[in-house]
């Protein structure tokens, strides 16, 4: 009793303090300070992009330091591991939206945000020419953004690799919009295919949902296609359920090859029993509005080309460089042999530039181009920036000191300004002391349908693999402890509960 009675303590003052956190995270959210005024006078800092190596660094920056201006079309934050689920309705997308003005509004400083594409970096001239594409445009819709020092942080645009109709008939995953365009489109070829007088074969094609790239986009999103067609489609359209058919494909021997094979072998089979069909080793070739055309090894190991058609084709196939990457690294000629995006130092200064440092997608660092890589990128050159700002103050009043020291009229008084510069060097030494960026691998976690994730986790000096249900929870648990704010958190445990109890919504907007 003495156990049970302690036991019930300890669960109602958790749930108290749970709830007084997340009423003060809620109550933080809505009253933020006022801000200082950016000061002029001070260098100015151009951050380009609002993912996650740039709102890390954001972040964690003391914006006081510095003239802060962020540059980026998207005036959100997206959390897009929980991406693949609004291509479904599991989770709503605006549940992952952080809006970028809530959250620089937080900060000490205050900092400019312009939504606007940066179309261009003038190297020579310090400047960023940017250029408003939203719809609705005043006079002026592009100009000019001067800078001394520059984050580039704008992420990596889909691969297609040329390969020909993909960009017209494909559908990716990489934005919100993306999701929504994705989400219509299922219910669209639903719709489509219990249309009156449909014939057989166009019923099939229109019910076939392919998709192209076995890394863990394209696993994820299978799984979640799978997921609703189960709990949600086949009830709601019943006349579909023997034809709807998922296929992912895949040009290397398996799925995702970032994991240990023992989880590649498990994803295999857990997609096997969920009915998803994988084609490894078939590589698509060319897109039509209506079919995929992949080669793979026939039974001889000769070459087969063969038409597959599809309703929906959603090409998760990687990243490639966004236009202003790409003329950014034929400016540098230290840059000529970049090929994957810019190549950067162990400090994350882009080679062959001064004041220019680059994180997430768009540098290569030797690092595989995940969430996990650029938001410890950010992070970083955050502490960096700190430490930078607080270096020039103490450089600045150890020189205000040496002229006092050497003009004191007593030795006393020179003593203790001697006695404040030791101090002062001291912790001159103690800032300066920031070693290279180093990334922390914690591990790769993927979702993969019917409540099961696989998970290689880093621990010690091993990984642990697992895979399953209880991962599945984990996984739950590690995103909705990593989503940016308070308010995200809630939403997505609200969706996840909505989604639980009423199902999907399967209307088409
Ligand atoms: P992004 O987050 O893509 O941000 C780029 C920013 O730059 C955006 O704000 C964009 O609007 C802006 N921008 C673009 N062009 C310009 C321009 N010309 N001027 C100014 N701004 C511009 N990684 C993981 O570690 N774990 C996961 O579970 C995971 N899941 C994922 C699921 C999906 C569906 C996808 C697509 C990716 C996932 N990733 C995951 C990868 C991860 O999202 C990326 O590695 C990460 O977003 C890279 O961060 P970034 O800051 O470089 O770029
Ligand atoms: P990816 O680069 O990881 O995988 C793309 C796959 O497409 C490759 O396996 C490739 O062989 C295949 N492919 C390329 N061309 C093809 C063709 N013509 N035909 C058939 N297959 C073809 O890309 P993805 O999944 O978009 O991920 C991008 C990055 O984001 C990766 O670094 C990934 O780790 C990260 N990410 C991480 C997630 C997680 O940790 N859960 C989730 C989603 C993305």
């Amino acid at each position: 009793f003495r156990f049970l009675r302690w036991t019930w303590r300890a669960t109602y003052v958790s749930a108290i303090a749970g709830v007084a956190y997340v009423g003060y995270g809620i109550w933080d959210m809505r009253h933020p300070d006022d801000q200082a005024q950016p000061d002029p006078s001070k260098k100015t800092l151009v951050v380009l992009g609002t993912g996650w190596g740039s709102v890390s660094l954001l972040k964690k920056l003391d914006t006081e330091n510095y003239n802060v201006v962020v540059v980026s079309p998207r005036n959100y934050f997206l959390f897009t591991p929980l991406l693949p689920s609004c291509t479904v309705g599991t989770i709503e997308h605006r549940s992952i939206m952080e809006p970028i003005r809530n959250f620089l509004r937080h900060k000490k400083a205050a900092v400019k945000y312009y939504e606007a594409e940066a179309t261009k970096i003038d190297y020579e001239k310090r400047i960023i020419y940017i250029n408003d594409d939203s719809e609705i445009k005043g006079d002026v819709s592009a100009t000019e953004v001067p800078f001394d020092m520059l984050v580039i942080g704008v992420g990596a645009e889909n691969a297609t690799f040329g390969i020909p109709g993909v960009t017209e008939h494909g559908l990716f995953l990489k934005e919100v919009g993306d999701a929504q365009r994705i989400r219509n489109r299922i219910m669209d070829c639903c719709e489509t295919a219990t249309f009156k007088d449909q014939s057989p074969d166009e019923i099939k094609r229109l019910l076939h949902m392919v998709v192209v790239g076995g890394g863990p986009t394209g696993v994820e999103f299978a799984g979640e296609l799978q997921d609703f067609f189960n709990s949600d489609l086949k009830k709601w359209l019943p006349e579909i359920k023997d034809t709807f058919k998922v296929t992912l494909v895949e040009a290397l021997p398996n799925v995702l090859p970032m994991f240990s094979k023992q989880l590649i072998d498990y994803t295999e089979k857990t997609f096997k029993e969920e009915t998803i069909t994988i084609r490894t080793k078939t590589m698509v070739k060319k897109v039509t509005d209506k079919y995929i055309e992949a080669e793979s090894a026939g039974p001889d190991g000769k070459k087969v080309v063969e038409q597959i058609p599809y309703g929906l084709l959603v090409w998760a196939t990687g990243n490639a460089l966004r236009p202003i990457v790409k003329d950014f690294i034929n400016q540098i000629p230290a840059q000529k042999d970049s090929r994957r995006g810019l190549a950067v130092n162990e400090y994350l200064v882009v080679k062959g530039c001064e004041n220019v440092w680059a994180v997430g997608d768009c540098a290569v660092a030797n690092y595989a181009p995940t969430a996990q890589v650029a938001s410890q990128e950010g992070a970083w050159l955050a502490r960096m920036f700190n430490q930078m700002a607080k270096t020039q103050e103490i450089e600045a009043e150890l020189a205000e000191l040496s002229i006092k020291q050497e003009t004191a009229p007593g030795k006393e008084v020179r003593d203790a300004v001697f006695t404040d510069i030791k101090d002062l060097q001291k912790r001159l030494r103690r800032v300066k002391q920031i070693g290279p960026f180093e990334y922390t691998h914690q591990g790769s976690l993927a979702y993969i349908g019917s409540e099961k994730a696989v998970a290689d986790i880093a621990w010690w000096s091993g990984n642990i693999a697992s895979g399953g249900t209880l991962t599945y929870l984990f996984w739950r648990s590690a995103y909705i402890s990593m989503c940016f704010s308070t308010r995200n958190r809630i939403l997505v445990c609200v969706d996840w509960v909505k989604s639980k109890v009423f199902g999907r919504d399967v209307s088409r907007v």
